[in-house]
């Protein structure tokens, strides 16, 4: 028999989602009656921008005609987007980036999942904790975290940075050497966020202490407040050692159409064995094209037609009915009693289980007793036990009588 990678055997159970689908499945096939809204995943659920879907309708026709049909694009992406991309999402912002600093790719999971391949194995990789699976996941996959304590639930090499409601969900800096750190601002799952001033703690760490900042800002397009930063490069030095992820998934709809990018500046270094400068840049580059052929055309028209003056207004729109569901979600716990948490700059409400019940537990209750379905915060990590995630994601009616049942729960 051939023998298996030993570092995939060191994951726990099934992916977060994978087992809150299968849970949700088995309810639904042994109570066909049940009425089940899904407020789990942070899946969208309204349509494509009409800007959008004209746009890929034109792309389409392009790939009819001999003269506009299109093959392998380039790996990066086409230029008509990485331009727009640039000048709407960081020069609006007062930063600078080159066109070969962005990488379109099908979507930031994988982005996130894969950047740790042009990293040493050794590297000692820090992560938020409650913290979205895919970071800790793909590093066990690399072999870096090491084998899985039971009794703490935690992965031994990795360094856990604690969120919780003592520290307001903002970790503290690692107290021992690390060199890659993961930041997802706004938080997925807890929906809170990090000031400018709070996030510059953070970049001047890593440029004092040699490390690198994995800044997964999937959620940007739905920061409401000021002084909440969209980008890590809007603080100063960022560019030296941050590489930072945006998506399109959640913001325009593209969850099913896939299109995201990822910024690596070329300030970036790391080193080789011998101590020689490596530019991170150019590594990604060579592990982009090598196993990547770039987002389809038509996708990638889609995605330009976002940065149109209707494109943005229809984008707009969509982030405000979103966040309109996650004000009632808000509001609506709080009034049903529960501690509440995120949901103002983010489409993640994070709330702490009733007296009794841990994550799981609320998930089956929840469940049974008012058929919705939501993200047991266990699943994000040791200290998400106690809390439980919901989503703005879902449709306004549905939003609306979710919470309409929550109210109802004798809790
Ligand atoms: C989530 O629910 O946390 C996200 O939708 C998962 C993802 O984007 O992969």
């Amino acid at each position: 028999m051939t023998t298996m990678n030993q570092h995939f055997l060191e994951l726990q159970g099934s992916y977060l989602f994978s087992e809150v689908a299968k849970r949700r499945t088995k309810y639904m096939e042994q109570n066909p009656q049940a009425d089940v809204i899904s407020l789990g995943i942070g899946d969208v659920t309204r349509g494509l921008p009409q800007a959008v879907i004209k746009a890929m309708h034109a792309a389409v026709d392009d790939m009819v005609n001999v003269e506009t049909f299109k093959g392998y694009g380039p790996e990066q992406g086409y230029s008509f987007l990485i331009n727009e991309i640039i000048a709407n999402d960081y020069k609006a912002r007062g930063v600078e980036l080159n066109t070969d600093e962005v990488f379109l790719s099908d979507g930031s999971k994988c982005d996130v999942g894969n950047i740790q391949e042009i990293f040493s194995t050794d590297s000692i990789v820090a992560v938020q904790d409650p913290v979205y699976p895919v970071y800790v996941d793909t590093n066990v996959m690399a072999g870096r975290a090491g084998t899985f304590i039971t009794n703490i639930g935690r992965y031994e090499k990795i360094v856990y940075l604690d969120c919780s409601a003592k520290n307001d969900f903002k970790p503290s800096l690692p107290t021992e050497k690390v060199d890659l750190i993961y930041l997802c601002y706004p938080n997925n799952p807890t929906g809170m966020t990090l000031t400018k001033e709070e996030l510059k703690v953070w970049v001047d760490y890593a440029i004092e202490n040699d490390c690198i900042i994995l800044f997964d800002s999937a959620y940007e397009a739905f920061i409401t407040e000021d002084n909440v930063p969209h980008s890590i490069y809007e603080i100063e030095g960022a560019k030296k050692v941050a590489i930072e992820f945006r998506s399109f998934s959640k913001t325009a709809g593209f969850t099913g159409i896939r299109c995201a990018y990822t910024v690596v500046p070329k300030e970036i270094q790391g080193r080789d064995v011998n101590g020689n400068a490596v530019s991170v840049n150019e590594l990604w580059n060579r592990r982009h094209t090598t196993k990547f052929n770039g987002v389809s055309y038509v996708t990638q028209k889609g995605a330009e037609a976002i940065y149109s003056t209707e494109g943005k207004a229809q984008i707009r729109e969509l982030v405000d009915y979103y966040m309109t569901n996650a004000a009632m979600i808000r509001e609506g716990l709080r009034e049903a009693g529960f501690s509440v948490f995120g949901g103002v700059n983010a489409p993640y409400i994070w709330l702490k289980t009733p007296e009794g019940y841990n994550s799981w537990s609320f998930f089956d209750y929840l469940l049974s007793e008012a058929n919705i379905v939501g993200t047991p915060g266990v699943g994000f990590g040791q200290c998400g036990e106690g809390y439980f995630r919901l989503t703005a994601f879902g449709s306004r009616e549905n939003t609306e009588r979710a919470i309409a049942r929550i109210k109802q729960l004798s809790l």
